[in-house]
């Protein structure tokens, strides 16, 4: 076979570096063996590509022939099921128009008070750390700011009074799948293991919550329900009038609340990382906030007025997509750039290698959001913060909005400043983010 594979060890093939360092595996492999290449775990092969060619052709062009791979079909499973992450193409389309729904501008638009409110109570936690003196995990906090904001949006729920043991649950859950894609090669489910037992009693919680939610919804009838994205799905019908099951709401809303909330707490926390380091893009961004907003939180009318706040946070999922590496399997043999894929090849999209190269983007490491003044200027199918295709982010608009929000909130009511010297660095687990953290410290904006 032609395509070219990274230098590797004998039997465990590259599968120490992969767990040492990624970044440096992947950039190493776009070095040496170009827009297509391979590494090796294990005996196992997996073809890497990084050309907005061949990214198309995987995610778009022939989008049909190639099926989610392992880790969302075999190791998310016990939690996500047959959700829209990770569900076969068979099944897809079919689910995509039941749950879209609950994406419409309009059902975004809804939430805008809430998200509003969540960043306003996130501003209120990051003062109270300042004030007292304490250094905040920055990356942390978004997470619960991102957390607090899909549990309403989602459940109508408030994540940080009334649900203290679905968090617990939520979070001993996204631990474990971060603990499998760190070890890579996860022992059975069905091993008695502690860290088993622990992830099948906070699965246990979440289906019994979800399934009291769930009924509590269709008792009362679509008139008295919340408008929320629970609703959406519970109420959602397709054109013959069909609508998802218990099963598949349950898919559905786990599978939104998991790919809902770390992606954007990420992109956020990069977000204010490269701010640190860029006190001109911070007063650019603070002019504009001031000129629309002058002090309040954004309403929906206001994100299109927010065209800067919106650049800086595209230019920062580009320098750290958090999506960075959406994977696949060859359904059946495949012709991919010249090269013939056997059916079962693992195939891996590197946003990351994508997003920084340097003959589409000039000066590809520096921070710089003017890049998307002109969105149609950019080079084709090169940017993939929420990748392409069918199997696209369908949260996107909502992820840009409830963002744009945050960044605007956050901004004009603090200021941060790095409370380490140590070099932040990305660490590619399911998401990209910070090594480590983002420890700083906190001040009050204008003081
Ligand atoms: C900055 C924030 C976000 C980023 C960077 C992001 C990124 C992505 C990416 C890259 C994919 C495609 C994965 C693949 O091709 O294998 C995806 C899919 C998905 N995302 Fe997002 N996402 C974000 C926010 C959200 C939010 C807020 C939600 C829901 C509330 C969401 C729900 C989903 C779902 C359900 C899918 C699967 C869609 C399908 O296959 O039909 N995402 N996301």
């Amino acid at each position: 076979l032609a395509i070219a594979s990274l230098s590797r060890a004998p039997l465990v093939g590259n599968l120490l570096e992969f767990r040492r360092d990624r970044l440096a595996l992947f950039a190493r492999l776009r070095a040496e063996c170009g827009d297509l290449g391979a590494f090796h775990l294990g005996p196992r092969r997996l073809v890497v590509v990084s050309s907005p060619e061949l990214a198309h052709e995987v995610l778009v062009a022939q989008a049909d022939a190639f099926e989610k791979g392992p880790t969302l079909r075999r190791f998310a499973r016990p939690l996500l099921g047959d959700g829209l992450l990770s569900v076969d193409n068979a099944r897809h389309r079919r689910n995509r128009r039941l749950v879209a729904p609950a994406f419409t501008p309009r059902t975004i638009a809804h939430h805008v008070a809430l998200m509003a409110d969540e960043a306003e109570r996130s501003a209120a936690r990051l003062l109270a750390a300042g004030a007292a003196g304490r250094v905040v995990d920055l990356a942390d906090e978004c997470t619960q700011l991102t957390l607090a904001i899909i549990g309403r949006s989602l459940f109508s729920f408030d994540l940080s009074q009334d649900a203290a043991a679905a968090r617990a649950a939520l979070e001993t859950v996204q631990r474990h799948i971060d603990g499998i894609l760190r070890g890579f090669v996860p022992l059975p489910a069905w091993l008695p293991t502690r860290a088993n037992r622990t992830l099948a009693r906070a699965l246990g919680q979440l289906d019994a919550l979800i399934g009291r939610l769930v009924a509590e919804r269709r008792r009362g009838g679509p008139k008295d329900a919340p408008d929320d994205l629970l609703s959406a799905l519970v109420f959602s019908r397709d054109a013959d009038g069909e609508f998802l099951d218990d099963r598949q709401i349950r898919d559905e809303a786990m599978t939104l609340f998991v790919a809902g909330h770390e992606t954007t707490a990420f992109a956020l926390a990069w977000t204010f990382h490269l701010l640190l380091d860029h006190p001109d893009v911070g007063g650019e961004l603070d002019r504009e906030l001031e000129t629309v907003l002058g002090g309040r939180a954004p309403g929906w009318d206001d994100l299109p007025k927010l065209p800067y706040t919106l650049q800086v946070l595209s230019e920062a999922m580009r320098l750290y997509p958090p999506g960075h590496t959406p994977g696949r399997v060859a359904a059946r043999d495949v012709i991919l750039g010249g090269e013939r894929l056997p059916k079962g090849t693992l195939v891996l999209v590197s946003i990351w290698l994508l997003h920084r190269r340097a003959d589409l983007w000039p000066e590809p490491e520096r921070f710089m959001p003017a890049r998307f003044v002109d969105e149609r200027a950019l080079p084709r199918h090169a940017y993939l913060p929420f990748s392409a295709g069918p199997r696209n982010c369908i949260g996107a608009r909502l992820a840009l909005a409830e963002m744009q929000i945050a960044l605007a909130v956050l901004r004009q009511r603090t200021r941060l400043s790095r409370a380490s010297a140590a070099p932040v660095e990305p660490e590619m687990l399911v998401t990209l983010r910070p090594r480590g953290g983002l420890p700083v410290r906190v001040s009050r904006y204008g003081v």
